[in-house]
């Protein structure tokens, strides 16, 4: 194992958005340390979210990890606007067609931790080359786009291969896991490696947040 203690990254997305810092609240009320910002484009996926203003007035709000996942087709173009709006770690996607290594470097650059994500139709080899640069890797179960989408099965193949590679390798980054993660999802992606959950239609629903997050953070 790697040795990361498991986090729950709660996607704020999936909160009232007239009401972010609310949804905030309900994070750090719950007693955790990460929120999951789900930043889109309507160009990489088909949906529109939130930009670095948003990002900068919730950084007011709380000491909460930032951990901002861009869904973007030219992340390269905004890293530095997420980092200054307080951005602790900066995702982007292996997909679009741009210099990644370079952006990930950049990312670091900015004082961030940077991770890489791949969507559900990438085969896991793709981000193999940027394994050493990173801190973090994100596999979607979802195609991207859309909070409260079904988990895909078919995706728990990637967490195990990218475990394998992490201890092969001898290296630390996180496994984190984003899509339809709930409480029967959840345990599936830790069983395979997976050491990091983003939940957001269920975390916020979730009746019983406790018992939610100690299934989840255990
Ligand atoms: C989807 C986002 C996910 C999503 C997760 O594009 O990247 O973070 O908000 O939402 P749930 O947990 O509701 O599937
Ligand atoms: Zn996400």
């Amino acid at each position: 194992m790697s040795g990361n203690p498991a986090i729950l990254a709660p996607s704020i997305l999936a909160a009232n958005h007239a009401q972010l810092a609310e949804g905030q609240r309900t994070i750090v009320e719950a007693g955790l340390s990460w929120v999951h910002l789900d930043i889109m484009d309507g160009h990489f996926v088909p949906n529109l979210s939130f930009g670095p203003k948003t990002v900068a007035d919730l950084r007011k709000e709380s000491e909460l990890y930032f951990d901002t996942h861009l869904m973007l087709d030219n992340p390269q173009d905004y890293i530095e606007a997420f980092a200054k709006a307080g951005s602790q770690n900066i995702t982007i996607h292996v997909e679009p067609d741009i210099p990644v290594e370079d952006t990930l470097k950049a990312i670091r650059a900015l004082g961030c931790h940077c991770g890489i994500s791949l969507n559900p139709g990438t085969p896991i080899e793709d981000i193999q080359p940027f394994l050493e640069l990173v801190d973090l890797v994100l596999i979607m179960t979802v195609q991207p786009g859309f909070g409260g989408q079904s988990f895909r099965e078919d995706q728990l193949p990637k967490i195990k291969q990218t475990a394998q590679w992490r201890e092969e390798k001898g290296l630390t980054y996180r496994i984190q896991v984003d899509g339809g993660v709930d409480a029967t999802t959840g345990p599936l992606c830790k069983e395979q490696g997976a050491d990091t959950l983003v939940a957001g239609t269920a975390f916020f629903k979730a009746e019983d947040k406790e018992a939610f997050i100690t299934l989840l953070q255990e």
